[in-house]
């Protein structure tokens, strides 16, 4: 078995019971055997003050510790105002900095998404793919997973119970996998010569 592929995962929301939370639990239990999946919490970080961005707090340089021991990033979040969440947003500016010494640069990146609404975050992980061309990360494409009325895909104790949804969940991460040893030079497959 190669080594595992370390996925780092940031949850976009900051409430407590968030579906975006839930989903990336879920997501700890699905991921495929030759990876991992933490957590990194945005709790705590300050706004963006880009005075202090060659001397950032404490929680910014654990941040950036954080991602860059990860192969892999997951960024599951919600979407407000047809956008992503301040908070969020903010991580993604505090990380990049200072210019030229940006924690994302070259990271295999993937995006889910939760919402209430019927369109399952979709503008959000547009919004966030606009980003992933300046943090020059390197965004899988397929399969998306966009989770629309969330709040009738997980019980009372926040355990997705969705079956379509964690075969969506399955299926990233195992692509998500695959991506991250394909830009490391392994061959690893696609779908499409599997067939052939
Ligand atoms: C929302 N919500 C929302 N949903 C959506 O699908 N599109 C949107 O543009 C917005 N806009 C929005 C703005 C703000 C400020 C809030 C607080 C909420 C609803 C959102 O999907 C819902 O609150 C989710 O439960 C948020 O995700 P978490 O916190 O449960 O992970």
């Amino acid at each position: 078995m190669p080594d595992k592929i370390k996925i780092l995962g940031i949850p976009g929301s900051l409430r407590k019971e968030s579906f975006n939370r839930w989903t990336l639990r879920a997501a700890q239990q699905l991921v495929p055997a030759d990876a991992t999946l933490d957590i990194f919490e945005l709790h705590g970080i300050p706004p963006f003050n880009q005075d202090e961005d060659t001397t950032p707090p404490q929680i910014v340089t654990e941040f950036k510790r954080r991602i860059r021991e990860a192969d892999a990033i997951l960024l599951v979040t919600p979407e407000y105002n047809y956008s992503i969440p301040g908070v969020l947003k903010n991580a993604i500016d505090w990380a990049s900095r200072p210019y030229g010494d940006s924690a994302w640069n070259e990271k295999p990146v993937a995006v889910m998404s939760a919402s209430i609404g019927a369109y399952g975050g979709v503008r959000a992980q547009h919004h966030l793919r606009q980003c992933f061309v300046f943090l020059n990360m390197f965004p899988l494409q397929q399969p998306e997973v966009l989770i629309p009325n969330a709040e009738g895909k997980f019980d009372q104790q926040g355990n997705l119970t969705d079956e379509n949804t964690k075969r969506y969940i399955r299926r990233q991460l195992q692509a998500l996998t695959d991506w991250t040893r394909r830009l490391r030079g392994v061959h690893v497959p696609f779908e499409q010569e599997k067939v052939a």
